[in-house]
């Protein structure tokens, strides 16, 4: 318990330090010291949030509710009132707190004061909106996006490569070392008849580069070919080519590269016009291949297989049926794939955390793959982590499944394109075809597209299967990115006409110790900004980007009230002059842009500097 004493009083006395503590968890250390104060023997943490209702200050302790349960398991009576008092009383000074409030439930309201506010404001302009530190650095693997060659990228990897971009883009802010693989299907049997088929329709693909302009197509064409019981010696073909392949023949390796590359291409323009990380790296399941034997035999010897009607399996505690690690034909599986991939990620890049973004139709079976490296004795998991991160699936407006008009599957880049076309329109509808150049237009076509089409997805909980629909996210009310693009460039625009130059602010800035934010207005927006940390925190631990939607979405409403009573510029009301420049407030619009382009960039979304 010395240890967590030091730790808080720690944590209280950095103030301007290096670390950058959250409001949240200075005040946790506060109570903290407080509650030791006063019960010696308490071992528990303390337990602070914020408030909802302005009325009740900004952050609330719960703490002695919790103490009175407590209490009264020992046989002692105090009303937790009472307790709440004592621990206001034991408070370290500090320079956090203006007051505090208890209610007649034993709840203490925490009202902070001015000077802590926009001091830490003013650091966090100065330090150009820093990460939150962070207790540990990792070394973390995000699985994203991960499609399957020869299949079209359906919406369902369109979600795994937004949600999962994201995901790579926070741990990263907040220091974090990312590896972000992408886990693709180009291994198995559909290959054989992909090469056969391509030996007939490309004969000199050896020397020349063959032009399938359209893999889809050609994948169809060969699963025609295969299936048809007029071809025969095709069917045979096909095997033939998955043997060849699996001894790696460089004939087949060679037509097998082919194919492989016409998929990553068509990917890799889907990646390009939704700015998707060029860090992210394909390694998939023919990386794994020859693992799989090697990870057969551990099993085996480890006694962990058991045979029945020809097939190996392995039957995982707590999970309702057993993997297949080896069929009856002896060739291997998802699951033998992923065991593969598991421990190679665990034991050979040795990640702190290894993260799977995909459907939460794939849940059952990742868990039993974590739950069996765990009793293979692959990892423990005191010290790593693996962590299923599901989604819900997409559904059209008809709350069915996404499909086209004509009912089949949508293809992402007309998809893409619609919400081009979509947004152009939106936009001519404002006019803004009018007051914008040709690149500037395109450039904000291009934003609100694509940014809507993330945003709707990222703003909503992942976990909830969510309706894909372009009336919905390109409405320019409410919580969308065409909303906040919009507010963006307002609030940019505010400095640019104020005709205060960039280096003047600074200047002002660096002069000024703290801004002075005297109007409830402004320190209603400081409050907001602030939390800025505790909410990339939070969202770090759920990993539901939804809540740094959320806040962005809060963050823009706060300055729109900010905005209306607070003038930054006062003008003459009759010659239009200049009569008076408030620095502070137009220091205040550039930390709530400086703000939103962080939340922007976690988030995926390309603003614009005019719309
Ligand atoms: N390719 C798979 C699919 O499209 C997703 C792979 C996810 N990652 C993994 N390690 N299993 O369903």
């Amino acid at each position: 318990r010395k240890i967590h004493l030091q730790e808080a009083l720690r944590i209280r006395e950095s103030k301007s330090a290096d670390a950058i503590y959250t409001t949240q968890k200075r005040l946790e250390a506060l109570f903290h010291v407080a509650v030791v104060t006063v019960y010696p023997m308490i071992e528990e943490f303390v337990n602070i949030v914020n408030t909802c209702d302005p009325r009740h200050g900004d952050y609330q302790c719960n703490t002695a509710m919790q103490l009175c349960q407590w209490l009264k398991k020992q046989g002692k009576s105090e009303k937790a009132v009472d307790i709440a008092a004592l621990l206001v009383a034991a408070l370290p000074p500090n320079d956090l707190i203006e007051s505090t409030k208890i209610n007649p439930i034993g709840f203490v309201n925490v009202f902070l004061r001015n000077d802590y506010v926009t001091e830490r404001l003013t650091t966090l302009l100065r330090k150009n909106v820093p990460p939150p530190t962070i207790p540990k650095k990792f070394k973390v693997i995000v699985d994203y996006s991960s499609p399957n060659i020869a299949k079209e990228m359906h919406v369902g990897h369109l979600r795994s490569t937004i949600i999962g971009d994201s995901i790579a883009n926070l741990l990263e802010f907040v220091g974090h070392d990312v590896l972000r693989l992408s886990h693709i299907g180009d291994w198995g049997t559909q290959f054989g008849m992909l090469i056969a088929h391509l030996q007939d329709k490309f004969p000199n693909y050896l020397s020349v580069s063959p032009p399938i302009g359209d893999l889809q197509s050609f994948y169809r064409e060969a699963k025609v070919r295969f299936d048809d019981p007029n071809e025969p010696e095709f069917k045979k073909r096909a095997y033939n080519c998955v043997v060849e392949l699996q001894s790696r023949n460089p004939d087949s390796i060679k037509a097998w590269t082919m194919i492989v590359d016409v998929s990553d291409r068509e990917n890799k323009q889907v990646y390009k016009r939704l700015k998707i990380s060029d860090k992210l790296q394909n390694r998939g399941e023919s990386f794994y291949d020859e693992m799989m034997k090697d990870v057969v035999k551990q099993l085996d010897e480890g006694g962990h297989l058991k045979l029945e009607d020809g097939r190996k399996l392995m039957f995982v505690p707590d999970c309702p049926i057993p993997m297949t690690v080896v069929k009856s034909d002896g060739g291997f599986t998802y699951d033998t794939s992923d065991m593969a991939t598991i421990r190679h990620r665990l034991q050979v890049e040795k990640c702190d955390w290894n993260i799977y973004v995909i459907d939460s139709g794939q849940k059952g079976h990742i868990d039993m793959v974590i739950k069996a490296a765990e009793v293979v004795g692959w990892y423990n998991p005191s010290e790593q982590k693996n962590q299923f991160v599901g989604f819900g699936l997409v559904l059209g407006e008809d709350s069915k499944k996404f499909k086209t008009r004509s009912g089949t599957t949508i293809r992402l880049s007309e998809l893409l394109d619609e919400g081009l076309t979509r947004s152009a329109a939106k936009l001519q509808e404002k006019n803004r075809d009018k007051d914008l150049s040709k690149e500037e237009f395109e450039a904000a076509r291009d934003a609100v597209a694509y940014g809507c089409i993330k945003y709707a997805d990222l703003s909503k909980n992942r976990i909830s299967d969510y309706i894909f629909s372009f009336d919905k996210m390109l409405e320019d009310r409410g919580n969308t990115a065409v909303y906040l693009l919009y507010a963006y460039t307002r609030i940019r625009a505010i400095t640019r006409n104020s005709g205060v130059s960039a280096e003047s602010l600074q200047e002002y800035l660096q002069a000024t110790p703290r801004l002075p934010l005297d109007h409830p207005k402004e320190f209603k927006l400081a409050k907001k900004l602030i939390q800025f940390h505790e909410v990339i925190l939070s969202v770090l631990e759920s990993l539901l980007m939804n809540g740094l939607c959320d806040y962005v979405y809060e963050l823009s409403c706060v300055f729109t009230e900010f905005y209306d009573v607070c003038y930054c510029i006062e003008k003459d009301r009759k010659t239009g002059e200049i009569v008076r420049i408030h620095k502070h407030r137009l220091l205040l619009c550039e930390a709530t842009s400086a703000v939103m382009d962080r939340c922007f960039k976690i988030l995926g979304i390309t603003p614009v500097s005019k719309m």
